[in-house]
């Protein structure tokens, strides 16, 4: 099962990420990073972009998990702008290296062959940051979902559009419809960092963690992922069932053994 790590705040969650991030572009200058978009990884840029001087990311490459079907990509809430604007120019990425999934419905229906394509030309994701959703979507892969599933256009629920209305003028303003690595793609990197925080997400984590394996709870697939890392706060940890021993776990864990 995954690692669970509940920590304090979101700083200290994005101070935990950032390092991992570190070690691996140290060991692999071009290493593959799967991005998040939202507020959650938030912290992680952060915390990032504040170690840029002792770290040259230039060359590391960059594949977003998602983006809105339809929306001008220069839309300041379009995932393009947004990891351009929090991911890309604050930490030195080479704007060539990072790709976003492509939704214009110009040739829309090749975009999700197009994007698995050009991550398989990259040799695959090393890590991938998630977050999660309150329905328990991972990228925009809603309920229902395959696990096998590859990029591809989804119908966002009307939850995560609620959600996601606090980035829009209006609910209405929210696309109906995404591109996004599928639960399949994103099985495939190598780690998988999910983070949340917050209550809202509690019973969402506690799902995706100790639920059953389940479609109808998207997040659950990372059960099925030989390393996995949920980094928590304490309100989105709060429905855990066996939180006393993952913090256990965690305050016992071996030096040699980073996340
Ligand atoms: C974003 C993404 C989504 C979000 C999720 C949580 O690229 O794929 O799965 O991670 O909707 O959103 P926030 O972080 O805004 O609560």
């Amino acid at each position: 099962m995954a690692e669970v790590i509940i920590v304090e705040s979101r700083e200290a969650a994005g101070a935990l990420v950032a390092d991992a991030i570190v070690r691996l572009v140290r060991g692999n200058p071009e290493a593959v990073l799967g991005l998040a978009t939202g507020s959650t990884p938030l912290p992680v840029y952060e915390a990032l972009r504040a170690r840029v001087g002792e770290l040259d990311l230039s060359k590391v490459r960059g594949f977003a998990l998602d983006e809105y079907v339809g929306i001008d990509p220069r839309h300041p809430e379009s995932y393009r702008s947004v990891i351009t604007r929090e991911v890309v120019e604050p930490l030195g990425l080479d704007p060539r290296r990072v790709r976003v999934p492509d939704g214009s419905l110009d040739g829309i229906e090749h975009h999700g062959s197009d994007y698995e394509e050009a991550i398989g030309e990259a040799g695959g994701i090393d890590l991938q940051i998630l977050g999660i959703g309150t329905d328990g979507h991972i990228g925009f892969n809603e309920p229902g979902s395959s696990f096998a599933s590859i990029t591809r256009v989804k119908t966002l629920t009307q939850q995560t559009r609620d959600d996601n209305a606090r980035f829009f003028d209006s609910v209405d303003d929210v696309p109906m419809h995404c591109i996004t690595q599928g639960l399949g793609t994103i099985l495939r990197a190598r780690h998988l960092v999910l983070l949340a925080f917050g209550e809202g997400k509690a019973a969402a984590v506690a799902g995706a963690v100790e639920g059953p394996v389940t479609a109808s709870l998207p997040g659950s697939a990372i059960q099925l992922h030989p390393r996995a890392s949920v980094v928590v706060d304490e309100a989105a940890a709060s429905r855990l069932r066996f939180a006393e021993y993952y913090r256990y776990t965690y305050d016992n864990k071996p030096d040699w053994q980073v996340l």
